[in-house]
């Protein structure tokens, strides 16, 4: 048997292209692992009206971890128009399969490092080195919304907040709620990985990103937790910033800042803006991860006009596979894999498409793998 198990989930789209890349350069380093190939995406969602199927979820539970590429996404009613003749209108709903499967394993933390690597002409700086805490569970992407929204709610809510005044105009078929969520456990542990990670890799400070001077309660709760917990850490200081702030604040200093901590929401949209001060969608790499679970994935999507022409960048894969490395301890492997990814950006020799080149995606996965 091998040392390790690691479901196999290509997705659809270029997630295919790019988990072949990633096969190449993990076969290469003679990684002690079997790959279970799992279901996920479009086509099941199509065929069996279920993007992420019951047999999947069964499968991961016998696996340490997991690889994943990409799937195709669509809004409620235009997924629901392309299902299978014999599944539509029987009140089938599409849910993002990876949302699910953050909460269904609580993989409460999405890691998302940004490191401008040298030679990488898509850096916007050299010496960029950005790592985001975003966290993975709560806030508005707890799923407890409401359109329109029921009378016993709004009852609720008018007796509770004064605020609800300002909407008393308004029907409730017309008024469209979205909750945004936190708990003293969700923000406290998001936390307290940042700030473990900063000390363990060395990185100077810790940022937490939020709105408290305007959304008071969550932004509120989740300060208090970080003020607390970052006592325990005396060697890195907690700074705290403005999501609105800090959008300013990447574009003119990205190189003062080290970790940055922060919810669903607004971490969804820091951690894109710090991806792109790095290189793109070609280079964002993210962990999903859990106490005893993990889901590695490059964050791009399924960008179906190049599927299966092997054509984009592969190495928001090779370092979501390095990501995992690290995960699962084997800290020489994913030294190696970084270094060897390293090396061919700097080289400069084989490129895709939006690095300005003309190689193709197993074209960088096969000298990324020289290298190891
Ligand atoms: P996308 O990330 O698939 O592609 C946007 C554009 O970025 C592409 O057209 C391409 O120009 C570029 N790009 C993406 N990955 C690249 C790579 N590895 N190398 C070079 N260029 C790359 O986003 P889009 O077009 O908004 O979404 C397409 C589908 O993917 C949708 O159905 C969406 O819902 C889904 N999606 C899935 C995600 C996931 O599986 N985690 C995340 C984001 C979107
Ligand atoms: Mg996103």
């Amino acid at each position: 048997m091998a040392k390790y198990r690691i479901a196999w989930m290509p997705g659809d789209g270029i997630g295919r292209d790019v988990m072949e890349a990633a096969r190449i350069v993990l076969d290469r380093m003679g990684l002690d692992a079997e790959y279970p190939p799992a279901d996920i995406g479009w086509e099941f969602w199509q065929n069996e009206g279920d993007a992420l199927p019951p047999r999947t979820i069964d499968l991961l539970k016998t696996c340490h971890c997991a690889l994943f590429g990409a799937v195709t996404s669509k809004p409620r009613d235009e997924a629901a128009a392309e299902l299978a003749p014999k599944l539509r209108g029987t009140g089938l709903t599409y849910r993002s399969p990876i949302v699910r499967l953050r909460q269904l394993f609580d993989l409460y933390v999405n890691l998302r490092p940004c490191k401008a690597y040298p030679g990488n002409p898509l850096n916007y700086r050299e010496g960029i080195d950005l790592v985001v805490f975003r966290e993975n569970t709560e806030d508005l992407y707890a799923g407890v919304e409401f359109h329109p929204v029921p009378a016993d709610v709004r009852a609720a809510l008018e007796a509770n907040s004064r605020a609800m005044a300002a909407f008393r105009s308004s029907p409730s078929e017309d008024i469209a709620l979205s909750c945004r969520i936190l708990t003293r456990r969700g923000c406290a542990r998001i936390v307290r990985a940042a700030f473990e990670y900063a000390q363990s890799r060395g990185y100077p400070s810790v940022t937490l990103v939020e709105k408290p001077n305007v959304v008071r309660e969550t932004s509120g709760l989740i300060t208090r937790e970080a003020r607390k917990i970052s006592a325990e850490y005396p060697k890195i200081p907690l700074w705290e910033a403005n999501v609105d702030a800090m959008a300013m604040w990447l574009i003119k200093n990205p190189r003062e800042y080290g970790v940055l901590v922060t919810t669903n929401m607004f971490g969804d949209i820091l951690s894109d803006l710090a991806a792109q001060l790095t290189g793109g969608l070609g280079f964002a790499s993210s962990g999903n991860i859990g106490d005893t679970f993990a889901v590695f994935e490059p964050t791009h999507g399924s960008a179906p006009k190049y599927a299966g022409q092997h054509k984009v960048n592969p190495i928001a894969t090779l370092l979501a596979a390095k990501l995992m490395l690290d995960w699962l301890g084997e800290t020489e492997k994913a030294g190696a894999l970084e270094t060897a990814v390293a090396g061919v950006i700097a080289e400069g020799k084989i490129r895709t498409y939006d690095m300005g080149g003309t190689g193709g995606t197993l074209d960088v996965a096969h000298a990324v793998a020289e290298r190891l």
